[in-house]
Order: structure tokens, then C-alpha cells, then sequence
């Protein structure tokens, strides 16, 4: 199985995961045959990407940390929670949301707890328009197993959880138009972005329910250690460490989601350009933690390699995560398998799609 984007799926490929619509229903299920008019359906539900089975990456399955299943269910909690509490803003706080997000946060880190050492994997099961809630579920996983991997405690990583749920909670009460406008935002219009974290913190702040860690998290995900965050500049220290983890896992969410406005990254160009270009802006050893958890490059990826060969990864390596086994393709087939721990001077160049 391996991940293709939705423009070079063809007619004729096998799906190799289910698809869901904006409600969670089942739009296309697995092994079905792709035709037009399936491509068709899937271009309008906004989905960007699919899992394909091909002879290319036959028996390649990923271990990934989180199921379909949860993963389908917790976006559905996701949307109808942030749904609930944003209605309630008048204060009649709905307890059993506050409830249905701790219990979610406490299955995820219980499979977190049960696979030790497994990777975490982005997986896109529906559209751009679920984005929020995706990307909310998503950022929540990451930031537990980040967390994790620093050793923070068991109630320390609960809290972090929940705040990284709600996060953008803020975001309901700004236009879609504005948060998927495709040209670049006016003044006015970023302004009225940025305020997603006062609105957010402003709709939990008086919640005895959700702990000031977990609301803190709402108020200053998007501060900067060097100052260049918003909404109060804070730097350095003055930014608690459960804020730079859920910091940090949002951007690399968000640089590898795709949505209508943007082309993902792939987990390695996205690492490069974190390190590239913000890493004065965050955390070290949070990046050094994300670098730990994330598969950068999970099975069934084709990449290219120095020596200008194209490969299919078939085994990941967690202690080198660069430096994979990877099967050689020649004439779309698979070939000699390279082993990049034993070929030193060889190295993964750029992932390709194929
Ligand atoms: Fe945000």
C-alpha cells in the first residue's frame, strides 16, 4: 500500500485504505477498483490523497500508532465537540464534551502506551473540509507522543492532549472564507485570524473543567521563542514547555496536511524546512523529540536516491530514520533490495511521486 496524491490516481488502482465524507460516512470502502467516475467523486468530496494497493507496493502495509477506526471516530468527536462548546458560549458549559475529550485523549494515549516505538504516520482519510478537526485530532497525537518521548508524566501528557484538542477551538467562530482563502490574506483579515486564540481561550477560561495548562496551551500556541509569536510576543522561557511541544506539532501538521490553498509536504522536505527556516522560532529539543516519533519515511514511500535511482521503501529504520531499506524500481517493478545502513555513500534524495 503506499500514499498517492489524488491527481495521479488512476483508473484501474485498487484503494487501499476506506474514504470518509464530511459527516465520517463511508464514501468509498477499501479494495474497491478506482474508475473515473470514482476519481471524480473523491476530486469533489475535496480529497487530496488516498492509499492505492498496486504491484509496485504489494504486501507493503505501515504500522501506524492510531487505527482507521479511532482516527475516524475521533475526528467525528472532534467536530461535534467544538460544535457543542462554541454554541455554548454564553457559559453552560456542556460537561459531558469536557468528558467525551478526556475520555478520547485517554484512548489515544493508552494505544500510544501499547506500541511502544511505533512511528507516527500522517494518515488523510477525508477531504480539506475536515480539516480543523483532522488537523486537531492529528496535533493531539503527535503532541502526546512528543511529550512521551521527553518523558513528561502520565498527567503532564493528559493535559497536553486536551489543550492540543482545542487548540483552535477560536477558529469556529471565524469565516471559512477567510481561514481557506486561497490568496493571500488582507491586514484586517490576519488580524482576524490571530484572534482565533483569545476567542479560543475566551470560550474555556472560566471552565473548572479543563485544567489552566490545557487553556494555556489554547492562549499561546502561537507565541515564538524568539519573540516573533503572537498574541502577547512572549520568548525564551517565558513560554511554558507544553506550549512549545503543541507549537512545534501544529506547524509540522499543518506543513503536511494538504488543503485546498496548499501542496503538502512530505514528513522529510517538512522536517527540512522547519530546520531550515523556523527553528530559531521554536524549540530544540521539542524538534529533537518530534524527530524521534514521526516515520519520515514509511513504507511503501518512493523516493529517489543520490545515485539517481528510484526505490520503494519497504522496511523503516527507527534508529536511522534517513537511512531506510529500500527495494530498487527498474521498468515500474521492484528490483535488488538496498539496505541504506550498508551503502553509506548512498542516500535518500527526495521523495517522488510515482
Ligand atoms: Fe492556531
Amino acid at each position: 500500500m503506499r500514499l498517492k496524491s489524488i491527481e495521479h490516481a488512476t483508473i484501474g488502482e485498487i484503494l487501499g485504505k476506506p474514504v470518509y465524507d464530511d459527516k465520517c460516512q463511508l464514501l468509498l470502502a477499501k479494495d474497491i477498483v478506482l474508475t473515473q467516475n470514482y476519481i471524480d467523486r473523491l476530486k469533489l468530496a475535496n480529497i487530496q490523497c488516498i492509499y492505492i494497493e498496486d504491484e509496485l507496493s504489494e504486501g507493503l502495509a505501515f504500522d501506524n500508532i492510531i487505527d482507521d477506526a479511532l482516527k475516524v471516530r475521533s475526528i467525528a468527536t472532534v467536530k461535534h465537540v467544538f460544535k457543542d462548546i462554541t454554541e455554548r458560549r454564553s457559559g453552560l458549559y456542556n460537561v459531558k464534551s469536557i468528558d467525551v475529550i478526556k475520555d478520547l485523549v485517554e484512548e489515544m494515549l493508552s494505544v500510544i502506551y501499547d506500541n511502544p516505538g511505533t512511528l507516527y504516520c500522517m494518515t488523510e482519510l477525508m477531504g480539506s473540509d475536515m480539516y480543523t478537526y483532522n488537523h486537531s485530532a492529528e496535533v493531539a497525537i503527535l503532541s502526546m507522543l512528543v511529550a512521551k518521548s521527553m518523558r513528561l508524566n502520565n498527567t503532564f501528557i493528559q493535559k497536553i492532549g486536551i489543550g492540543a484538542i482545542l487548540h483552535d477551538i477560536g477558529k469556529m467562530q471565524i469565516s471559512s472564507d477567510v481561514l481557506n482563502k486561497v490568496e493571500p490574506l488582507t491586514s484586517e483579515e490576519l488580524k482576524r485570524v490571530r484572534e482565533h486564540v483569545q476567542l479560543g481561550y475566551d470560550l474555556l477560561k472560566d471552565n473548572d473543567f479543563i485544567s489552566p495548562m490545557s487553556r494555556q496551551i489554547v492562549l499561546l500556541h502561537h507565541e515564538k521563542i524568539n519573540g516573533s509569536g503572537y498574541p502577547f510576543r512572549m520568548s525564551g522561557d517565558e513560554i511554558p514547555i507544553h506550549v512549545r511541544i503543541v507549537t512545534l506539532c501544529d506547524i509540522f501538521n499543518a506543513v503536511t496536511s494538504s488543503r485546498s490553498y496548499k501542496h503538502k509536504l512530505n514528513a522529510d522536505e517538512a522536517l527540512e524546512l522547519i530546520q531550515a527556516e523556523a527553528i530559531y522560532e521554536l524549540d530544540r529539543e521539542v524538534y529533537y523529540h518530534l524527530l524521534r516519533v514521526v516515520n519520515i519515511y514509511p513504507r511503501g514511500t518512493v523516493v529517489q536516491l543520490s545515485n539517481g535511482e528510484l526505490g520503494i521503501v519497504i522496511k523503516e529504520n527507527k534508529e536511522a530514520q534517513t537511512r531506510p531499506t529500500v527495494q530498487i524500481i527498474r521498468d515500474k517493478k521492484r528490483a535488488e533490495v538496498v539496505d541504506l545502513m550498508d551503502h553509506l555513500t548512498l542516500f535518500v534524495s527526495k521523495t517522488v511521486e510515482l
